[in-house]
C-alpha cells in the first residue's frame, strides 16, 4: 500500500463506553470479517476479557477501506485496554499509531480513563478525533457530554465532534471518513535502513517469540536476517505478516505499516517490548527512544489448592511469556507448600492472572495479600529489599524499614474536590499543589504505594462517581514506621497470613482482622485461639468457636456406654487434630486482602 494511504489509530476509552463495538463496527465495514462470520466482539478473544467484558492485552487489526474519495486505505486499528493497571499497555499501542478516536459513551459523559487516555494520546501527539457514543439509548446526555469533551480540549468543538451509534452503525460511516482526513499518514522514509519498534510480543510454543511491528524507516523480507538493538541478538526472520484479525502470512512490510514477525527466538525475555529491530547487514544508526519496561509493583504468593504444583509451574510459565509485566520467583510457606511469588502491575492485574489460571489451565490458587516492596535497613548495615512479608527480620535487628513513595496526579470535577481530599488524607497522603482548570481540579499528591496500590482507585472512583481520574510515578524510598504482623493459630505462626502495616495503623487493623478471621478460619473439634502478633506481643486475640457436634448432646438415642465410646474417640481425634495444620481456605486471605 502506497504509505500516503496508511493510517495507524487505536480506539481510546473508559471502560464499557463501546470500544470493542466500534471495533466490530469497523471490521464489518471494510469487510475485515464478513458479518456471517462474525461472532460478538472479535478482538477481545481471551477468555477472561470476555468474562469481564474488559480489553487486558492489546491486539491489532488491518482493514482496507473505499473512501467516498474513490482511494482505498489500510487502516491499522490497534486495540488498547481500559483499565487503569494496563495504562502500560495503552501507551505500547499508541507508540504504534499516528491518531486515535476518543469514545465517550453519551449516558456517562468523560470519565476517568478518558481522561487518563486522552493525556497519553496527547504525549504521544496523536491526532484525537473526539466521538460520542451510544446516542441511540434515550436518556442520553449528548449536549452535556459534547460540553465536558470541550472542556477537556478545546478543539473538540461540537462540529468536530461525531455521534455515533456503535450498536446500530448509526455514524460509523463519518468515524471512517474522519480517519483518512484528519489522522496523518505515517511520515518515515522508505529507502533507509529497516528500523522498528516491538510494541507487543507473544509467545508460541512451536514458533517462539513473535513480536508486534511499527516500521518507522525501510522494509522487512521474508528470510531478512535481523538484529535487535539493544540486546544485540541476530536471528534469521521465519515469517512475517499482518492481523486480519489471525495471523496472515506477507511476503514483505515496509515503512508505516504493522505486523508481526516471527523471531524463531525461544527465550520469552529475548524480545523485550520497545526494542527496536534492524537489519544485520545494515543497521539503523539510531534507536527507537523513550522506552521503559513495566514495573511489577504490587507482590502476592500464589499457591495451588490441590497440591498441583507442577501444573501451577507451567502454566505461570506459560502466562508470563504472553505478559511480560507478570513476573515469578519460586517460593515455599510452611502452612502452605509450593507455590510462586509473583509481581503485578496492580491489584486488578493479579485478579485476572487468577481468572486466567482458572479458565485457561483449570486451576484453583490460593492467593496471599499483596505487599509492596520494603527497604530494610539492618542494625549490621545490611540492607534488604523485602516483597515477602515471610523474609521481614526480627524487630530487633532492624535499624530503619524504608517504603516507596509515588506522586500521584489526580484530576476531577471541582465538586468532588473535598470527598477527594478526604480520601488522600485517610490514605496519609499529603497535598503538594493544586491546580483549577476550567471545572476541573488538579491535586498533586504525595503518598505511599502501599496506600495507592490495592483499593484506592476504586474508592477514588467511588467518590467522585466515575470522574476523577489517577496517574502516578515512583518517587523515592522514605523511612517509614513499619511493623510486621504475625498470625498464630493455636500458638503457632502462619507464614502465609503475615503482613506489613504502619504501626499507627495496627490496632484498628489487627482487631478487624482476628474478628474476620473468627467468621472465615474453618472451625475444628476444638476451640482454635487465633492472635496478631507484633514484635513478640499479642495485639489482638479471638477463639475461634468448635464445631457443635458432641455425643454427649447428640447421641440421645444411643446407650450410655455407646456415648462413653464416642466421647472417647472424639477426644483421640481432637488431639490428632490439634497437631494437623488448619486448611486455610481463600477467605482467610481476603480477610487480610480487604483491611
Ligand atoms: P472494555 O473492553 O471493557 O474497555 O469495554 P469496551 O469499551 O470495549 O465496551 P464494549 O464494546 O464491550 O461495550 C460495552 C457495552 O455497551 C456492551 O454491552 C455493548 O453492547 C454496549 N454498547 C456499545 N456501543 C453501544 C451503542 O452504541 N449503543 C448501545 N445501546 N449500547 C452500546
Amino acid at each position: 500500500m502506497n504509505q500516503t494511504r496508511i493510517r495507524n489509530f487505536a480506539i481510546i476509552a473508559h471502560i464499557d463506553h463501546g470500544k470493542s463495538t466500534l471495533a466490530d463496527r469497523i471490521m464489518e465495514a471494510t469487510q475485515t470479517v464478513s458479518q456471517r462470520e462474525q461472532h460478538a466482539q472479535l478482538l477481545d478473544d481471551m477468555n477472561v476479557e470476555k468474562a469481564h467484558g474488559v480489553t487486558v492485552k492489546a491486539r491489532t487489526v488491518r482493514n482496507y477501506y473505499h473512501a467516498d474519495d474513490g482511494q482505498e486505505y489500510e487502516y491499522n486499528l490497534i486495540d488498547t485496554p481500559g483499565h487503569v493497571d494496563f495504562t502500560y499497555e495503552v501507551s505500547k499501542s499508541l507508540a504504534a499509531t499516528e491518531g486515535a478516536i476518543l469514545l465517550v459513551d453519551a449516558t456517562q459523559g468523560v470519565q476517568a480513563q478518558t481522561i487518563a487516555n486522552y493525556r497519553i494520546a496527547k504525549r504521544h501527539h496523536l491526532s484525537i478525533i473526539p466521538v460520542i457514543n451510544k446516542v441511540d439509548i434515550g436518556s442520553t446526555e449528548v449536549q452535556r457530554t459534547q460540553e465536558q469533551l470541550e472542556t477537556l480540549d478545546a478543539t473538540f468543538t461540537k462540529a468536530r465532534t461525531l455521534l455515533i451509534s456503535a450498536k446500530t452503525g448509526l455514524g460509523v460511516h463519518e468515524v471512517l471518513e474522519a480517519i483518512h482526513e484528519r489522522i496523518p499518514a505515517p511520515q518515515g522514509h522508505p529507502d533507509q535502513p529497516l528500523k522498528a519498534l516491538v510494541f507487543d510480543s507473544l509467545y508460541d510454543a512451536y514458533q517462539g517469540i513473535i513480536a508486534y511491528v511499527r516500521l518507522i524507516d525501510g522494509h522487512v523480507h521474508q528470510n531478512d536476517d535481523l538484529r535487535l538493538m539493544q540486546t544485540g541478538e541476530a536471528f534469521k526472520l521465519k515469517a512475517l505478516g499482518t492481523f486480519d484479525p489471525n495471523m496472515q502470512p506477507e511476503k514483505a512490510l515496509r515503512t508505516g505499516e504493522v505486523g508481526y514477525v516471527v523471531t524463531g527466538l525461544k527465550d520469552p525475555r529475548a524480545v523485550r517490548v520497545g526494542e527496536t529491530l534492524t537489519l544485520k547487514s545494515q543497521p539503523t544508526a539510531a534507536a527507537v527512544t523513550g522506552y521503559s519496561p513495566a514495573q511489577p509493583v504490587v507482590f502476592a504468593g500464589l499457591f495451588p489448592k490441590d497440591n498441583d504444583y507442577e501444573t501451577l509451574k507451567s502454566a505461570i510459565l506459560k502466562l508470563s511469556l504472553n505478559d511480560t509485566s507478570f513476573s515469578y520467583t519460586e517460593e515455599r510457606s510452611e502452612a502452605l507448600g509450593m507455590g510462586f511469588r509473583c509481581g503485578f502491575l496492580g491489584a486488578f492485574h493479579l485478579q485476572i492472572i487468577r481468572e486466567r489460571l482458572k479458565a485457561e489451565f483449570g486451576l484453583d490458587v490460593l492467593t496471599t495479600a499483596p505487599t509492596v516492596t520494603y527497604q530494610v535497613l539492618l542494625k549490621n548495615g545490611q540492607r534488604l529489599l523485602i516483597q515477602n512479608p515471610v523474609q521481614f527480620p526480627a524487630f530487633s535487628l532492624i535499624e530503619e524499614v524504608q517504603e516507596p513513595f509515588v506522586k500521584a496526579e489526580i484530576t476531577m470535577p471541582s465538586d468532588s474536590l473535598s470527598a477527594v481530599l478526604k480520601l488522600v488524607d485517610g490514605h496519609k497522603g499529603e497535598l503538594l499543589d493544586m491546580k483549577n482548570d476550567n471545572d476541573l481540579v488538579v491535586i498533586i499528591i504525595k503518598i505511599p504505594l502501599s496506600e495507592i496500590a490495592y483499593h484506592f482507585f476504586s474508592e477514588l472512583k467511588s467518590v467522585s462517581h466515575g470522574f476523577a481520574s489517577l496517574s502516578t510515578e515512583f518517587l523515592d524510598y522514605e523511612v517509614g514506621d513499619l511493623v510486621k504482623v504475625e498470625v498464630d493459630m493455636n500458638y503457632t505462626a502462619v507464614d502465609a497470613l503475615a503482613f506489613i502495616v504502619h504501626r499507627s495503623d495496627v490496632s484498628a487493623m489487627t482487631q478487624a482482622l482476628v474478628h474476620q478471621l473468627k467468621r472465615t478460619v474453618p472451625r475444628q473439634l476444638y476451640p482454635t485461639p487465633v492472635q496478631a502478633v507484633v514484635e513478640g506481643k499479642a495485639v489482638a486475640r479471638v477463639d475461634v468457636p468448635p464445631l457443635r457436634k458432641n455425643a454427649a448432646v447428640n447421641g440421645d438415642a444411643h446407650s450410655i456406654s455407646k456415648k462413653a465410646a464416642l466421647l472417647r474417640r472424639q477426644s483421640i481425634n481432637k488431639r490428632q487434630a490439634a497437631k494437623n495444620a488448619i486448611k486455610l481456605p481463600q477467605s482467610v486471605f481476603n480477610a487480610i486482602l480487604e483491611l
